[in-house]
Formats: structure tokens, C-alpha cells, sequence
């Protein structure tokens, strides 16, 4: 585990992450939250991810990964594999990283996150990619709020790894 290492998501009943390449859920507290938790530290993500995003989110450190090695983005850093963004969150043990998807971002790094911050919808949606099952025993669970907005209820939840 790695102590500066965190992760920050919304998902749906059915871990849903996103459909066709876009958020399925826009809930301003929610993205509120995300806004007061990355701001001035790092944020790691798939090349989808950004995309998605549209540009790179101000005020952080982006990090970027891509297999191809011809990518570059500016202002932002770019990895080729997985292990060299764990030597760099190794090697900067006073920022704070979080790792904010896609599916195979989150599956690879959770194991390696000290918290995850969850936001839970309240409902299902069709779909393309998921959140990874995860086991919640391991983690000490905090419910931080408590939200209803555009008809739907969803709580921000801090996981803590035992
Ligand atoms: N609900 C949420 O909180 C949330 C958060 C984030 C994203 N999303 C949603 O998730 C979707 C995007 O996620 P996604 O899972 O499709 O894609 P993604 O994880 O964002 O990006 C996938 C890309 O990352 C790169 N990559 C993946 N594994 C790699 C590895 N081992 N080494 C090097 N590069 C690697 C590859 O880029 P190249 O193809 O360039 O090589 C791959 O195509 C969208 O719908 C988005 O809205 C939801």
C-alpha cells in the first residue's frame, strides 16, 4: 500500500463508471467534492479519461497514461506503463495522488491506495465500463455526506485501508 496514494470515484448501483466515453452522472456536490479534493495535488489518468475530460484539469499536476509513446500533452506528464508512475508516486512521498479512472486505471492502483472516496448513486444506468468489485472489509468506511439532487439520492463515502 502506499500511503500518498488515493482514489476518487462515482459509480452506480452496479459499479457503472461511464457510457460512451462521457460521465453518466454530472451532480454538482459531487463535483464539488472532487474540485476540493484534487485541487493542488496530482491527478493519474487513462488516456480516455482525458479525453473525456477535454483538456487537463487546472490547478493539479495531470498525469496522463498512454501506450503510445508519440503522445505528448502539454502541461501534463505522460507515462508508458504502470510501474514507472508508481516509482514517480514513490519517489514524491509529499504530494498527494489520486488516481480518477478509467476501469483499468482503478483496477491496477487500488490495491496500491490507502483511501478511496466513492461516490454512490443511488441508481443503475446502461453502461460501457465498470469500477472494479473491491473488498470492503479491508477498509474502515466513512460516510461523509449525504446528497439528493436531479431526483436521485447518492452519499460520498471515505474507504480507509485497514
Ligand atoms: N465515474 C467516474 O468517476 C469516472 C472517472 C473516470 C472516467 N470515467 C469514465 O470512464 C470512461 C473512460 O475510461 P476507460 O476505462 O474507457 O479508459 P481510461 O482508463 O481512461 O483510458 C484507457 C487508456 O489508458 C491507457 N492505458 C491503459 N492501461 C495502460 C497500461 N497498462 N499502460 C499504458 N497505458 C495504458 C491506454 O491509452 P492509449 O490507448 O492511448 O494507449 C488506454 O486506451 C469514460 O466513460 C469516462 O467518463 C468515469
Amino acid at each position: 500500500m502506499i500511503n500518498n496514494l488515493y482514489l476518487i470515484a462515482c459509480i452506480g448501483k452496479n459499479n457503472e463508471l461511464g457510457a460512451n466515453n462521457d460521465l453518466i452522472w454530472k451532480f454538482s456536490n459531487d463535483m464539488k467534492f472532487f474540485k476540493e479534493k484534487t485541487i493542488n495535488n496530482t491527478v493519474i489518468m487513462g488516456r480516455k479519461t482525458y479525453e473525456s475530460i477535454g483538456g487537463i484539469l487546472p490547478k493539479r499536476e495531470n498525469i496522463i497514461i498512454t501506450r503510445n509513446k508519440e503522445t505528448d500533452i502539454d502541461n501534463a506528464l505522460m507515462f508508458n506503463d504502470y510501474e514507472s508512475v508508481i516509482k514517480y508516486i514513490n519517489n514524491n512521498p509529499n504530494k498527494i495522488f489520486y488516481i480518477i479512472g478509467g476501469s483499468s486505471i482503478y483496477k491496477y492502483f487500488l490495491p496500491f491506495c490507502k483511501k478511496l472516496y466513492l461516490t454512490e448513486v443511488n441508481a443503475n444506468y446502461e453502461a460501457n465500463v465498470y469500477f472494479p468489485k473491491f473488498n470492503k472489509k479491508d477498509y474502515k468506511e466513512n460516510i461523509l455526506h449525504d446528497y439528493y439532487e436531479d431526483n436521485t439520492s447518492y452519499k460520498i463515502v471515505e474507504y480507509i485501508r485497514k
